[in-house]
């Protein structure tokens, strides 16, 4: 029938195959034999039912995304779903892996479905920031009721097969060949003279509910929880629409809305997303077929917080892993800390007892060095200091396999002075990993001087087997997001003497999008990590680089954030909302009288400036020096990393959507007004002068 897609009669059962790697997404081929496929079968007398199946790891995960912002090719989803509903002859779905978006809307306009366990069906258009723009939001409605297609539809999570068949979302459980179970499934349909069960025609879901109360409780959940967001509102109008109006007219409302959110600004920055997210595992001098070192078995040294993090991050991949801390009470506290997160996730219900023990048995602790003589990679997470990581590296050295990953996760020293401690620095790479390390999804890969390829390779696989994002950087202070984010909070203390304050600042970073704003981190994480930091620089910044006062100002009056109960903010005793700080007015003000500064009102849109053209400025930096790869890399550790809101795609993509030419002339300004620490990146100065983006290189 076509490249993509098969047709084949087995009896009186047609059965159309899709195969279009990696997953079977609906692009124009796809699209195209369907509607040939199921037209050419409801032609053909001979047959009776027909088998709608994949090949490959996958059901169809939806449309083509890459075609989206391109000029649209008939025939379009929605045509081809409707035409599959509106066949005369049963039809059914074949689901394995993901059946998602336009994958489950094809699905749910064929008149049966079954599914094997492992599958998941979903619609998570929401994600891209888009809605089911092929029927899914009229159908689901009628499947499962108003209430849990909102659900479904506005938190974009896929269900599993299990749920999905309870739900009456998938008739059958079926195991073994999927084309074998497809036709069974199809011939006892003819056997018990079953004929088309069109979804469309359904009302049962729908009549006799309190829909409207759905859609309320679910517009008001928008409302607080994302209200800067595009596409779930407009989610919910068109499930109100299922219930509201006859399916063709719901049909078409959901196509307008639709269209909507397919032109949307946030629908470009979540494709972003979504593309950069993948590409970043791509190393350009890394030829796909570098081979992979085994990774069977893990250690880490040092079962501090980020050690017994990661620790964690391994037993839940399955692999084997032993703490090596300085004593055996330093041990056994790591492993006592290790079965307390477990016990919160059990807590909270996310993880069964019985897991827990599995899990525990997986990890486990020693205090000899001999003991990892067979560990297939390490992750060094000791004290953040040079003379103790080069006593460790030399053990490392000593008692480790050759072959062996030795990996640091040092957050601020220097890769390649660490892999100089062993014989061995092709073997030594960074795991930069984020706190919490078993929650935060973003592991920037550091690539040393000497980091042999297939080290660097393996380095990205073990962070795929953690279930990680992983990122290639290379070596420089605070690698490429927390060279970043210094800027960035250097800024907002300046923003402070200025004039501002932490209520506006957050509130401003807030709506821009950001889940917390710089100074509600701050009091979270400690203020004593920033004030180091600033001491450090005091000593060693040539004088032209100003810095702000306001933070040492505060440690004099003991405000080092939530641990002490007041920082930027006060924090109520068993409380984490930030109240507003009464002693913080007057140290504001002694700073700005110290800086000689007068203060003045700042707008949201001055803050934003501020504070985002830095860390756009610093990543124009990063990639002239080739510290990162490309700018969506960039863009990937900063969504996974530091909470930058994926609606605005991260900051280079901002930055490429603001304007280059606007964003330079801005830096320019600030530049003249601030000194130093705002020299524009010469990158970002050529691209703005040529016309360029970020995206463009
Ligand atoms: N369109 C185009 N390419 C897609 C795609 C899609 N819908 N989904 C995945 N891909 C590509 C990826 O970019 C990647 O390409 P690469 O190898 O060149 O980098 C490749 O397929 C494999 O993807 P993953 O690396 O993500 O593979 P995983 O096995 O980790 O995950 C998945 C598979 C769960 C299917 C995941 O890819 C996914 O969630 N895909 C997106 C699903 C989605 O959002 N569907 C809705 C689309 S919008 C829609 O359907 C609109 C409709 O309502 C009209
Ligand atoms: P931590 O102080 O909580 O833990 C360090 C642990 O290492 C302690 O348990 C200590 O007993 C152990 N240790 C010290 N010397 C040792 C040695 N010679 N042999 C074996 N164990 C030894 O520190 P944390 O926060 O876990 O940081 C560890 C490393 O991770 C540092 O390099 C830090 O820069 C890096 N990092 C920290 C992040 C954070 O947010 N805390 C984030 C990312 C990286």
């Amino acid at each position: 029938m076509s490249d993509v897609v098969t047709l084949e009669r087995k009896g009186a059962i047609a059965v159309v195959t899709v195969n279009n790697p990696p997953v079977n997404a609906l692009g124009i081929a796809v699209r195209e034999g369907l509607q040939q496929s199921f037209k050419a079968a409801e032609a053909d007398p001979d047959v009776k039912a027909i088998v709608l199946v994949c090949e490959g790891m996958t059901f169809m995960a939806g449309a083509d995304i890459k075609e989206f912002g391109k000029p649209p090719k008939e025939p379009s989803l929605p045509d081809v779903v409707n035409g599959i509903e509106a066949g005369s002859k049963p039809s059914v779905a074949v689901i394995h892996g993901t059946a998602l978006g336009g994958g489950l809307e094809v699905a749910v306009s064929c008149h049966y479905r079954i599914a094997v366990k492992s599958a998941k069906v979903g619609l998570p258009e929401v994600k891209l920031g888009l809605l089911p723009g092929a029927g899914g939001t009229q159908r689901l409605p009628r499947l499962v009721g108003v209430a849990k297609a909102l659900d479904m539809i506005v938190s974009g999570n896929p269900i599993g097969a299990v749920e999905a068949h309870d739900l009456g979302v998938i008739d059958e459980l079926v195991e073994g060949d999927l084309t074998a179970a497809g036709i069974a499934f199809a011939e006892k349909l003819l056997a018990e003279g079953k004929g088309p069960r069109r979804t469309g025609e359904r009302t049962d879901k729908l009549d006799g509910v309190d829909n409207a109360a759905a859609v309320a409780a679910k517009r008001a959940e928008i409302e607080k929880k994302m209200p800067g967001l595009f596409s779930p509102q407009r989610c919910v109008s068109a499930v109100e629409a299922a219930f509201a109006l006859p399916l063709a007219e719901g049909l078409k409302r959901e196509r307008e809305l639709f269209a909507e959110c397919l032109v949307s600004p946030q629908r470009a920055a979540l494709v972003h997303a979504f593309f950069s997210e993948r590409q970043a595992s791509k190393i350009n001098d890394l030829p796909k077929d570098t081979p992979v070192r085994d990774v069977k078995s893990a250690a880490v040294i040092g079962g501090g917080t980020m050690g017994v993090g990661i620790a964690i991050c391994f037993a839940n991949a399955g692999i084997p892993v032993k703490i090596l801390e300085i004593s055996s009470e330093a041990r056994d506290k790591a492993l006592e800390r290790a079965r307390d997160t477990y016990g919160m996730s059990v807590k909270r219900g996310s993880l069964t007892q019985d897991a827990l023990e599995q899990r525990m048995t997986l990890i486990s602790g020693v205090t000899d060095y001999a003991d990892l003589s067979d560990v297939d990679v390490v992750v060094e997470a000791v004290f953040e200091d040079m003379g103790v990581k080069q006593k460790v590296f030399e053990a490392l050295d000593a008692n480790c396999k050759p072959g062996a990953i030795l990996a640091s996760n040092t957050s601020s020293l220097d890769l390649n002075a660490i892999a100089q401690f062993t014989k061995r620095p092709q073997d030594v790479v960074g795991l930069h990993f984020f706190s919490p390390a078993n929650v935060m999804r973003l592991l920037e890969v550091v690539r040393g001087e000497k980091t042999a390829k297939d080290v660097l390779a393996t380095a990205m696989a073990i962070g795929k087997k953690l279930k990680k994002v992983s990122v290639p950087v290379g070596v420089c202070d605070g690698f490429v997001g927390n060279r970043m984010v210094f800027q960035y909070g250097r800024e907002s203390e300046f923003l402070l003497e200025e004039g501002g304050t932490p209520e506006q600042i957050d509130g401003a970073l807030r709506k821009f999008g950001l889940a917390m704003g710089p100074f509600a981190m701050r009091d979270l994480s400690g203020l004593d990590i920033g004030l180091a930091i600033r001491t450090r620089q005091r000593q060693t910044l040539p004088a032209e680089f100003k810095l702000p006062v306001v933070l040492d100002k505060m440690a004099e009056a003991g405000l080092l954030g939530q641990k002490t109960g007041k920082g930027f903010y006060v924090y109520e005793k068993g409380s984490r909302t930030p109240l507003p700080n009464p002693e913080l007015p007057a140290i504001m003000e002694a700073a700005s009288k110290e800086q000689g500064i007068e203060r003045r009102e700042l707008s949201d849109e001055y803050i934003i400036e501020r504070t985002i053209y830095a860390l756009i400025n610093e990543g124009a930096k990063i990639l002239e020096e080739g510290i990162a790869q490309r700018a969506s890399d960039i863009d990937v550790i900063y969504l996974n990393g530091y909470g930058f809101p994926a609606h605005q795609g991260g900051p280079m993509f901002y930055a490429d959507a603001v304007g280059l030419d606007r964003v330079y002339a801005r830096i320019c300004e600030f530049h003249e007004q601030h000194g130093a620490w705002w020299k524009p990146a010469a990158l970002l100065e050529k691209l703005a002068k040529e016309g360029r983006k970020f995206a463009d290189l």
